[in-house]
Parts: C-alpha cells; sequence; structure tokens
C-alpha cells in the first residue's frame, strides 16, 4: 500500500476525513460517492465550484447517448446539488475554508460537509451540509445547509438549484489514452420556475432524450426572502436572511429527477414527486434510513474484527449497493459504477463475475434482475454473432443500453470472448444456488443455448487431429497477446455447453412440452446437442504432466522471461511505463488466468494442481488490474495459505479507501474489486460453499478476524449464519424476510 493515504477515517459505519485540500480534492471526490442504484453522485461539496463541467457527476443507471457512431456515454446529469453561498455580499467560493471535515455514513448513505469559513476581516461562518439519495424513492435526492455567523451579524445569501450546463468527458477504454474533449450533450433547455423552486427539462443532442430535475426549498431559523435565478443554464432559488451572530439559518432543499426511461413526460413526474414529498430533510432522512436498515438485514457482514476493517468490508458492500440498478432489467453496473465516467460507463464480465455473486447471496431479486439485463439484451447479443460470422448469440466485452459492442480497442473487443461463457456461468450459479427455477426455463435456458451454440461455432475444427482449437482468442490475462486455445476460455465455454445440454436434458425428461417450447424458440435443430457433446470431448487444454502444471495458452511458454523488481515497485500498473505492445510479448500477467478458472471451478481440479498453478503463475503475476488482488485472496485462503491471504485481501478490501493502485481520483470506485473483496472473505476465510441447499462453511479465518456473520440466501430460504477462528460454523434459518420488500418497488 502507498504511504500517505492513510487519512481516511474508517468506522464500523462511516468513513471520514479533515481538510479539504484541492490536491486531495479528486481523490475525496471518488472515495465519498454516494447513490442508491437509480443515480450516482460523485463526493463534491455541493457550494464547491469546480475545475470544469464535467467533474461535478450525476450518473442515471442506464441512460446513454450517442457521442459517435454506435459508440455511447454514459450521460452527466443537470446537477441538483448545485449551490452558492454568498456572505454579507461576498462568494463565499473566494474565502478560506478552516476546520473542513467530510463524511459518509452507510448506514444511511447521507454525506456531511462541515467547515467553517473565514474572511480578510476574520469573519467567521459555520456552515454544514448534508445529502443523501434516498433509498426510499430512488429518484429524490435531499440537501440540507445549516449556516451559523460565528463572531458577526449580516445578510446571507443561499443560491440553489439545478445547473443544466454540465459537460461530459468521455474516457478512452485504451488504458494509456487520456482525453480532454469535452462533449456537450443538454440542448433545448425548459425551465418551469416558482418562487421556491422549479423544474428544468432538457433533452440529448442526437437522440432527443429527456431528462428533468427539479427543486423545493423550506427555509427555517430566520426570516428568508425567496425568489428564482437564472444565469447561463443554471436555474436556481436565490434565498437571503438576515441574521444574528450565533444565529443558525438552515434550508433544506428536495430534489426530485426523472427521464425518458421512466416513461413519459419526465417534467410531469418530476413535478408530481416534489408535490407528493414535503422538503422535509428529517422525514426523508428516516423513510430512507428504513430501507436502508432492511438492505443491511441481509447485505450485512458482521465482524468481530478492527473497526477499520469492519468499516471497509461495509464500505464496499455499501458502493456495490449504491451502483446497483435494483429492478431495472435494462441496465447493469458498469466498472465504474455510478461514480466516474471511466470506460464510457460500460459493463463487462465484472458484474456476473466479481458482483453478482454478493447480489445472488444476499439480494437475489437485484441478481435476477441483472441477468434479465443479459437477457434483454440477448437479441443484440445474436446480431453481435451475426456480424462476426458466427452462430449464436456472442456477448460484447463492453455494452451499454444496448449490447452491442463498445470496446473501441481491437484485440480486446474482438478477442476477449470469454465474457460470453462467464455469463452463461453466472446464470448456471443463479438458478443453482438460489432455486429460482423459473428464471432459469423461462430466460436463463434460452441463454445458454444460444452461447452454446456461438461456442460451437467459435471453436476451429481440425479434421486431421480430430480436435477442436480456439484461435484468436484473449484470455483474462490482457497481457497475453492474442493467443490460443486459452484454457480459461476453453474451459468456461465447455461450463456453458455442459449448462445448455444439462437444461435440455431436464426439459426433455420433463415431458410438458417446454423442451420443444424451447427448441423452438431458438431454432435448435437435432443434431446440434450431439455436436457440442462432441466438442466437448476434444478441446485442445495444455497440460505439463512433468511440472503437473495446466498451462494458460498455447504462447504462453514461449514468452520472454521478465525480471519484474527492476522494471517496477509499488502497485502503480506497469502499461505506464511499458508500452503495452511490449508487455505482451514477456511472460508475465495482468491478473489472474489459470487461477481465475480455479476460484470460478475449483471443483475441477485437485488441490495440488491448484499450489502448482499458484506457485508458477503468481510470482509473474502483476496485478496491473484491480480485478486481481480479491481473486488472489480467494485461491490463497482456499489453499490455506494465510500470510498471502490476508496480504491479498487487505488490498481488495482496501482499494479505493487506500488508494492501492493510485488511480481512484482519476478513476472512480473500482466495482469488480468490491465485489472481489467480498468473494474473498466469504467464499474465502469464512469457507462458504457455493452449493444447493443448506449453507455449509470450512473457515479459515486470518488471525484479525474473530469472528464473522453474515445471511445467506439458498434455494428460496434465508439462513443466518456464524463463523470464527476456531473453524465452528452455525447455520440457522430465517423465515421473516421478504427480498421483495425494497426493491421490486417501482422507482
Ligand atoms: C481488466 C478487465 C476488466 C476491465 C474493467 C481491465 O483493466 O483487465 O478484466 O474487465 O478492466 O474493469
Amino acid at each position: 500500500m502507498e504511504p500517505g493515504m492513510e487519512w481516511i477515517k474508517i468506522a464500523p459505519w462511516d468513513i471520514s476525513c479533515e481538510g479539504a485540500e484541492e490536491e486531495t480534492r479528486d481523490y475525496r471526490e471518488s472515495v465519498f460517492s454516494q447513490g442508491n442504484g437509480y443515480l450516482g453522485m460523485r463526493g463534491y461539496r455541493p457550494d464547491e465550484a469546480s475545475p470544469n463541467q464535467a467533474h461535478r457527476t450525476t450518473f442515471y443507471s442506464g441512460f446513454y447517448e450517442y457521442i459517435r457512431p454506435g459508440i455511447t456515454d454514459l450521460v452527466n446529469q443537470p446537477d441538483c446539488s448545485y449551490t452558492e453561498i454568498g456572505l454579507c455580499g461576498k462568494p463565499a467560493r473566494e474565502l478560506r475554508v478552516r476546520e473542513a471535515k467530510q463524511s459518509l455514513s452507510m448506514k444511511t448513505g447521507e454525506a456531511s460537509w462541515r467547515y467553517v469559513l473565514e474572511d480578510g476581516e476574520g469573519n467567521q461562518t459555520r456552515v454544514e451540509a448534508f445529502r443523501f439519495a434516498s433509498m426510499d424513492n430512488r429518484r429524490l435526492i435531499a440537501l440540507r445547509y445549516r449556516i451559523t455567523p460565528l463572531n458577526y451579524e449580516g445578510t446571507l445569501e443561499l443560491t440553489t438549484g439545478v445547473d443544466g450546463g454540465v459537460e461530459n468527458l468521455p474516457i478512452s477504454d485504451n488504458q494509456m489514452q487520456g482525453n480532454t474533449e469535452f462533449v456537450k450533450f443538454w440542448t433545448e433547455h425548459a425551465f418551469l420556475p416558482r418562487t421556491d423552486g422549479g423544474v428544468l427539462s432538457a433533452k440529448t443532442r442526437y437522440s432527443k432524450r429527456e431528462t428533468a430535475a427539479g427543486w423545493r426549498v423550506y427555509a427555517s431559523g430566520a426570516a428568508t426572502e425567496q425568489k428564482p435565478y437564472a444565469e447561463g443554464e443554471k436555474y436556481a432559488t436565490k434565498l437571503a436572511a438576515s441574521l444574528k451572530q450565533g444565529q443558525t439559518w438552515q434550508v433544506d432543499k428536495l430534489c426530485a429527477v426523472a427521464c425518458w426511461r421512466d416513461g413519459e413526460d419526465p417534467a410531469a413526474q418530476v413535478k408530481r414527486l416534489l408535490d407528493e414529498n414535503e422538503a422535509d430533510y428529517d422525514a426523508l432522512l428516516r423513510k430512507n434510513a428504513a430501507v436502508w436498515e432492511a438492505v443491511w438485514r441481509t447485505a450485512d457482514i458482521r465482524l468481530d474484527a478492527e473497526d477499520e476493517l469492519q468499516g471497509a468490508v461495509r464500505y464496499n458492500i455499501y458502493q456495490l449497493i449504491a451502483s446497483a440498478p435494483h429492478g431495472d432489467e435494462h441496465a447493469s453496473i458498469g466498472a465504474r459504477g455510478l461514480m466516474h465516467g471511466r470506460y464510457k460507463g460500460c459493463y463487462f464480465w465484472d458484474t456476473e463475475v466479481f458482483m453478482l455473486p454478493f447480489f445472488r447471496d444476499t439480494l437475489p431479486a437485484t441478481a435476477k434482475s441483472l441477468l434479465l439485463y443479459r437477457y434483454n439484451t440477448l437479441e443484440d447479443a445474436k446480431e453481435s454473432a451475426r456480424r462476426f460470422s458466427v452462430k449464436g448469440a456472442r456477448y460484447s466485452w463492453m455494452s451499454s443500453d444496448t449490447g452491442f459492442e463498445q470496446c473501441e480497442t481491437w484485440d480486446t473487443g474482438c478477442c476477449e470472448i470469454h465474457i460470453t461463457a462467464d455469463i452463461a456461468y453466472a446464470v448456471g450459479k443463479y438458478a443453482l444456488l438460489s432455486g429460482d427455477k423459473e428464471f432459469l426455463d423461462e430466460f436463463g435456458a434460452k441463454i445458454l443455448v444460444e452461447t452454446a451454440r456461438y461456442w460451437f461455432d467459435r471453436f476451429s475444427y481440425c479434421k486431421e487431429e480430430d480436435l477442436y482449437h480456439l484461435l484468436f482468442v484473449k484470455g483474462p490475462d490482457e497481457y497475453c497477446g492474442v493467443t490460443s486455445d486459452n484454457l480459461y476460455t476453453v474451459r468456461l465455454a465447455k461450463h456453458n455447453i455442459a449448462l445448455a445440454l444439462e437444461v435440455l436434458d431436464r426439459l426433455k425428461q420433463e415431458q410438458n412440452g417446454s423442451y420443444e417450447a424451447l427448441a423452438l424458440r431458438t431454432g435448435l435443430q437435432n443434431e446440434e446437442p450431439d455436436a457440442w457433446r462432441d466438442l466437448m470431448q476434444k478441446t485442445v487444454e495444455i497440460y505439463d504432466e512433468d511440472r503437473g502444471l495446466w498451462v494458460q495458452d498455447a504462447t504462453f511458454e514461449h514468452l520472454e522471461p521478465l525480471d519484474i523488481p527492476s522494471v517496477r515497485s509499488g502497485c502503480k500498473p506497469l502499461y505506464y511505463t511499458l508500452n503495452f505492445d511490449r508487455l505482451q510479448r514477456y511472460r508475465v500477467l495482468k491478473q489472474p488466468d489459470v487461477l481465475m478458472l480455479m476460484a470460478l471451478l475449483p471443483e475441477e481440479f485437485s488441490r495440488a494442481e491448484i499450489e502448482v498453478a499458484w506457485n508458477y503463475y503468481e510470482p509473474i503475476t502483476l496485478h496491473d488490474s484491480t480485478l486481481s488482488f480479491g481473486m488472489h485472496a480467494l485461491v490463497a485462503a482456499r489453499l490455506n495459505k494465510q500470510a498471502e491471504a490476508k496480504e491479498y485481501f487487505e488490498k481488495a478490501v482496501y482499494m479505493d479507501l487506500k488508494d492501492v493502485m493510485q488511480n481512484t481520483a482519476r478513476e472512480g470506485i473500482h466495482t469488480a474489486a468490491l465485489g472481489a473483496a467480498w468473494q474473498a472473505l466469504v467464499y474465502g476465510f469464512c469457507g462458504l460453499s457455493a452449493e444447493p441447499g443448506e449453507p455449509r462453511c470450512n473457515p479459515k479465518l486470518p488471525k484479525e478476524i474473530r469472528s464473522a456473520a453474515f445471511t445467506v440466501f439458498r434455494n428460496g430460504g434465508w439462513y443466518d449464519v456464524t463463523v470464527d477462528r476456531e473453524g465452528s460454523c452455525s447455520v440457522s434459518k430465517i423465515e421473516e424476510i421478504d427480498d421483495k420488500r425494497v426493491f421490486l418497488r417501482k422507482v
């Protein structure tokens, strides 16, 4: 871990820090991000000036717009937090900020900023600001300002509303390429003012997708004058009050948002939301807290451990929940959630492989909606396969509101095809562990058949050898170049086919017409299942008997060895100092590949094989992806390598809180790492088995964790599980949880 990043204080239920220096601002804004799954906001102080119009971001799940033909960006929405303070005629933004403290509660999602402003004459003003995105009604945001002149009296002003002049800064998926090209999406602004608020609507420039954001203010503690205010694309209410020394002026602001994805006339929806909800911050906070309490009932992990670790685990869970589009079947979770525009807000295998296990086991309705996003983009995946001249369905490496490829880096976009099998893997595991047969038969089966068909066509049959090779492929280790017979992809593809065959066999046996219906829906030919079975017997997997080693791919061992310590120190990715192309010819891994496979399908390998793979690959893995640490922790914990497991787990669990990769400021929160840390803890240290039925654990807790208690969903039922350092595990079935309680309500 890099020194100097210890200044975020992590308590069991909140994080906080002191200071408001410019140098730490991007970092603080990333780490203190807030969200409710419908929307996410970076942790910027509402009244702070920003360096540019793309800096303060509010993203809505699934709201994309084209930046060039076929390529979308997640759209930065009008900024509901826009606020300016004036103290006796002076703009507060020009004054000195002292005693600044910022915090975020994981229990309620509420953020706070407390500081003192001081002008040149020594006049001091205490400012306290609070904000949350409601979990009760996920289209509401509430803000509260409390302003107190500490040693003077005078007229104070607060201008607050919506800034519709925000911009985007689309960031390329080439990790080395920065971007300075600002994109302005919003046009056709229309504003409906009121004395205590207003509603702003606007449309995107190309697709004319509409958004609306409105607010109402309510002041107390002093007689207040208020009037509408507009400047450029900023629309606001200007409030003013004369305050005595020590008198506190409080302004509550309720914001409501809606967009084309919510149906007709977003502006009318916003107006209705504002009419139906009072701008009473305390009441809104209570309702929001009640929903969070219900969420935490199944999502929490209670540790008997140091407060810092407990808080970090909860922080990871909080950010996962804040990023997930609960119940929205047309959106998924981006690699930086709703907290940053990196990767144009796109969805990767990160969701299905790294994050989904958390939702599957603790908030299964959300897991189901995430998988339905893939079902709903299956037709796009079929069309993508057709464009690649292959049969079946090919999921894109990066996708957004459609399933079409958003990756602009040719080798990754064309060859990192394992995502199709990763999605099938997630479908299979969700169905197996949740017991949701209805989902499998209605939606999952079609995904499995279409993707199995893709794999059969994507392999190349070599008649002379009577073998099927997987050519022109890139495994999870993106430093392997473009290669052949990548073991991870081959095994996952076979797993995908096996899942399809299993479902087909079962439906056939059920003899209730569902097999025929599925065959009709997928155009299944009689000979297809047998052809798939043939492929399963004849793929190429490289295993070195002498070493007992599973080899990553056909070219891996021809790559040039690299003396890693001579080229790098610390955790900063090597692609910053060595050209990506050069890196791909060294025998080093960006992230686990064979070990990743062993993490996902441990039952397919002996312990000795996993041990050999660890000893071979781990020393040459650079962990240049944030997905790497958590998976190494999981495998190390299963191998009982306590020291390594602990070291990797700490990197995963403190990834953003301690800026392990030195890119949290620039890139936002790494959502896959959040999920990987959760898996390392629950499936690694706590030793939960991924089997249907009552949960079983084989705990191997590190000495830092005396016990861990969590809740798991299995086969339609809920279980409370407690494990401890001594290796004991107690499981009790619980009756009263209704998973649909929270997220299936319409927003
Ligand atoms: C990793 C991928 C990952 C992507 C998005 C890349 O750096 O190599 O595995 O899916 O980031 O998180």
